[in-house]
């Protein structure tokens, strides 16, 4: 056989010899020393940050990546998130990284699949990979959470950022407080707001979100919102010495943040970004512990879940 194009040009033998290699691997798979995990990444909506560090982690695991192009995929013949999912599952993806622009996803697909999901944005809803990395970020700096001034400025109504952030850092024992314009408010969440100038002087914390225009359509003129909610030059003056600046990006430079400040002394920003690698193979290694996929135990517990399929 030198290539495979066509039925046709195939002998009964060679029909028969590739049905018993299959079955061979179907049941030796258990049998290999090597380990050999995959990851599938499921992206519907755009990203660069949170699918790059993903594939990085999973790579600094010795877990082999596949990507996934939505725009490509079967989904544009009609097939379901939820279908799209079992594929992947079935075909020997060990994990699988979702983001979906549908807050409930995790709800419809995840007890139906018996394979790890990450969640990697859902909706408005929750983003806690996200979240995770701010406060790997934070923790880094203050070493506790306790009484920090958090502040979480900018499209709160519409980010998962501000959702997964905010009750985490709370819990975790720190005074959450928001700030945004009037539209950009979530009434439903019950956080404070306080003013971009009362924020700059009590803040340890300042956690800045993009507006999200892909999410609904009110417009806001960049230089008004600049200077009313705005991280300005003036208010970062203001800011304690020790205070620090996040933002999970993508920026939008001169809107929630004067251009200048984004790699200034007190941003944490590109800092997140490598933390996001970090959180990723921690999240990673955990759920495969617990299934009994990692290094320790690896083969003895891959017998069972190779059975099970
Ligand atoms: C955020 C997201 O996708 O929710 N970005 C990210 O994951 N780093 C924030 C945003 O897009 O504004």
């Amino acid at each position: 056989m030198k290539h495979f194009i066509s039925v046709n040009d195939l002998q009964t033998t060679d029909v028969l010899d590739i049905l018993d290699l299959a079955e061979h691997y179907r049941k030796y798979d258990h049998l290999k020393t090597q380990k050999q995990l995959f990851a599938a990444n499921l992206f519907f909506e755009p990203s660069t940050r949170t699918k790059m560090s993903f594939i990085v982690a999973q790579r600094k695991l010795g877990i082999e990546s596949l990507d996934f192009h939505s725009e490509t995929s079967s989904m544009k013949k009609g097939e379901s998130l939820y279908d799209t999912a079992k594929t992947f599952e079935a075909i020997g993806s060990d994990i699988l990284v979702i983001r979906h622009e549908f807050d409930d996803w995790p709800e419809e697909i995840c007890s139906s699949l018996n394979i790890p999901v990450i969640n990697a944005g859902a909706g408005k809803k929750e983003h806690p990979t996200q979240c995770m990395l701010d406060l790997h970020t934070i923790y880094q700096e203050f070493g506790h959470f306790n009484k920090l001034n958090i502040v979480i400025a900018g499209d709160i109504k519409h980010s998962r950022v501000a959702r997964s952030n905010a009750q985490t850092l709370r819990r975790m024992g720190a005074n959450v407080y928001f700030c945004a314009a009037p539209t950009f408010m979530d009434k439903t969440l019950d956080f404070p707001y306080i003013s971009m100038d009362e924020a700059v002087g009590i803040c340890d914390v300042m956690m800045l979100l993009r507006i999200q225009h892909e999410r609904h359509d009110q417009f806001a003129s960049v230089e008004n919102y600049h200077q009313a909610f705005g991280l300005t030059l003036d208010r970062e003056k203001r800011m304690k010495k020790s205070a620090i600046i996040l933002h999970p990006a993508p920026i939008n430079r001169g809107v929630e943040i004067a251009s200048e400040l984004i790699e200034c002394e007190r941003s944490r920003i590109f800092q997140q970004m490598s933390n996001g690698v970090l959180i990723r193979m921690a999240i990673i290694t955990k759920l495969l512990k617990e299934r009994g996929l990692n290094d320790e135990n690896f083969i003895e517990k891959r017998k069972t879940v190779v059975a099970a399929r």
